[in-house]
């Protein structure tokens, strides 16, 4: 494999003279940074453009030492070149120029990268991934460029090319699904960026396919194993746990997705909907599932705990499962039974028109989330065989009450603009305030009724990387942590400055799906605990949600609190924070969200 350089050559003049003005100034600093993968061969250029400079006049420095060995510099001196690079020739190149005209230095700084070569063995018919990432500290402005074998670029971003999908554009993942590999798809790709930094290799062996088993069922229709320790003390954290972790990993998903909106979604009304498909599913499509969850293979109580948790939850958070299936499958008994011992959801039949289903399934949602969502679907395909549904409503009302400011405030957009916005306040409010130093951030809770808690974390500085920061600190240890801290702080009087929000935010559950592995749902998902007799496949995946924070009654009486002492501590949200609704009773997170524009609409 050959790395080319001469397009740097090209493309780099500007960098050279960049180069040129940082020696002016004597902060000579890395002028190129090359990532390569072992066995490729590097050539480096010592000048940018032609120039008259004799070879002796150029010496090659690597960390700092000559380089000696000749056969390391090419003939004429003007080009360094490595073959094959190795681990070893990892460091800082630099080429120095030194005549009665010239004086210019020229510095490379060379990452090897071992991980990013992979051998991939598919069989021929079945689909498969091809794996690149960004590095994770750069910046992602344009989808990385694959090429097979030295010359043919490929066509990801094309939407109607259903052989190659780009799965997550503009991530940093820029990982490609191959669909049905066929035996000419066999041989060498390339993954690079648009500087044309390489940033994955891989060899992929397509093998001929095994006749194929025709679908069967046969030893999959047992029902879910029973929960045989119902009290176990052990179970109902481990779903604690799981569905926390779930949780941080939707949000870093989701993060990266929408890095530059509001953003807001309900862990947990996902996580039900998947344990809910879990109770079907079985084989490899049970172990995806399971993964995705974050629950161990085989936690047979994994259902009895969700009914626990939705129970306990209760109080503030009411939980609705529906099914919806086509009246010409038939769903395994055990199933339905199941279904409403574990989901109290019975499954109801589809209509006969798409009209009919709209209206019934968005009343549906209407009537769960208490009209807090009154649309979910446009339309419902004729060839729908079956819908599961999870809606969740929560009410929490603050333990002291917040007064509706009468003049607005000004919130701070992350780039300085100001939006001006409704503030609920209170001048002493009762609340558990602290610096939290593993998240770089000010956190405070504010008590709900129902036991639960809305807590705000605010980075530290109104600063883009300050709340990136936070957001990726935000594991579910972190998460967990802070919590606890939290709860044994000493509650104190904060004069609490909130901005009146109402996020309403449908994220792509789609792409949600496949970056939690579940693609394979789209390409067919084994149901056999469900329904027997045939595949089915995913089709559409959504979510949307919606929070709305006010004052809760407390109509009046705000004027007053405009005249408020300074001699306690002050908690402003008048700037992007983060949020995250958690039951205390059933310790787990309900709503996560950010807030980057109070005033933005969807
Ligand atoms: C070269 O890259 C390494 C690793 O990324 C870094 O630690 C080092 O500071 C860089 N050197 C220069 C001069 O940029
Ligand atoms: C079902 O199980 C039996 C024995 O456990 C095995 O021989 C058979 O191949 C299995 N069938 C399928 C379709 O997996
Ligand atoms: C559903 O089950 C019934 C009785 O078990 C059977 O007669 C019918 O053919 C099945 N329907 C389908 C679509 O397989
Ligand atoms: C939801 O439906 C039930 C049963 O039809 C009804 O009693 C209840 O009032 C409805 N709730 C809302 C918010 O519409």
């Amino acid at each position: 494999m050959n790395l080319d350089t001469s397009g740097y050559s090209r493309g780099m003049s500007l960098l050279a003279i960049l180069c040129l003005l940082l020696q002016l100034i004597f902060e000579l600093s890395s002028c190129t940074h090359l990532r390569v993968i072992p066995g490729s061969t590097l050539e480096l250029p010592c000048l940018m453009f032609q120039q008259e400079v004799s070879g002796d006049a150029i010496t090659w420095k690597f960390n700092g030492k000559d380089i000696k060995e000749p056969v390391r510099v090419s003939k004429d001196g003007f080009h360094l070149k490595i073959s094959p690079v190795t681990p070893a020739n990892q460091g800082e190149y630099m080429c120095l120029v030194k005549d009665e005209n010239t004086e210019l230095i020229n510095m490379y700084n060379i990452t090897v990268v071992a991980s990013v070569g992979y051998t991939i063995k598919a069989i021929q018919g079945k689909n498969v991934h091809l794996p690149c990432h960004f590095p994770s500290t750069s910046q992602v402005n344009s989808n990385a460029l694959w090429i097979k074998e030295a010359n043919e670029a490929l066509n990801t971003e094309d939407e109607n090319n259903k052989k190659i999908e780009l799965l997550y554009p503009l991530d940093h993942d820029q990982t490609i699904l191959l669909r049905e590999v066929a035996l000419e798809d066999a041989g060498v790709y390339h993954c690079e960026s648009a500087e044309k930094e390489k940033l994955s290799t891989i060899y992929l062996i397509v093998e001929v396919a095994p006749t194929p088993e025709p679908h069967s069922c046969s030893n999959f229709t047992t029902p879910w194993e029973p929960c045989l320790d119902e009290n176990s003390r052990t179970a109902e954290p481990i779903l604690q746990e799981s569905t926390t972790e779930f949780s941080m990993k939707l949000f870093s998903y989701l993060r990266e997705s929408y890095p530059f909106n509001n953003l807001l979604f309900s862990p947990i009304s996902i996580s039900a909907t998947l344990s809910h498909l879990l109770l079907g599913a079985r084989d490899n499509t049970r172990k995806s599932i399971e993964r995705a969850m974050c629950v161990p293979h085989n936690f047979h109580c994994v259902h009895f705990q969700m009914k626990k948790l939705r129970e306990k939850l209760s109080s503030s958070l009411q939980m609705a499962s529906q099914i919806y299936f086509n009246p010409l499958m038939n769903l395994s008994e055990s199933f339905i039974d199941q279904s409403i011992q574990f989901y109290d959801a019975e499954p109801t039949r589809l209509l006969e028109n798409s009209e009919e289903n709209t209206a019934m399934i968005n009343s549906w949602v209407a009537n769960k989330t208490k009209n807090k969502i009154t649309h979910l679907v446009d339309s419902i395909s004729s060839n729908t065989q079956l819908m599961l549904l999870n809606a969740v409503s929560f009410s929490g009302q603050w333990k002291v009450k917040l007064d509706l400011k009468q003049k607005k405030g000004q919130f701070v957009k992350l780039n300085g603009d100001i939006v001006r916005v409704s503030v609920l306040y209170h001048s002493k409010y009762l609340a558990t305030m602290e610096h939290v130093v593993e998240l770089k951030a000010q956190v405070a809770r504010f008590a709900l009724s129902g036991d639960s808690s809305l807590y705000i974390i605010l980075p530290r500085h109104n600063k883009l990387e300050d709340l990136r920061y936070v957001e990726q600190r935000m594991t579910d240890t972190a998460v967990r942590q802070m919590i606890q801290l939290m709860k044994t702080a000493s509650p104190q009087h904060v004069e609490v400055t909130l901005p009146q929000i109402k996020l309403d935010v449908q994220p792509d559950m789609n792409v949600l799906m496949k970056k939690l592995g579940l693609s394979s749902l789209y390409e067919g998902a084994n149901l056999c605990g469900l329904y027997s007799e045939d595949k089915v496949f995913l089709d559409d995946a959504r979510h949307r949600a919606l929070l709305e924070l006010t004052e809760k009654g407390v109509e009046a009486g705000s004027v007053t609190s405009l005249t408020f002492s300074r001699s306690f501590p002050s908690f402003s949200a008048l700037r992007p924070f983060i949020l995250l609704l958690w039951s205390d009773q059933g310790n787990v997170p309900l709503f996560i969200g950010r807030v980057i524009d109070p005033l933005e609409r969807k």
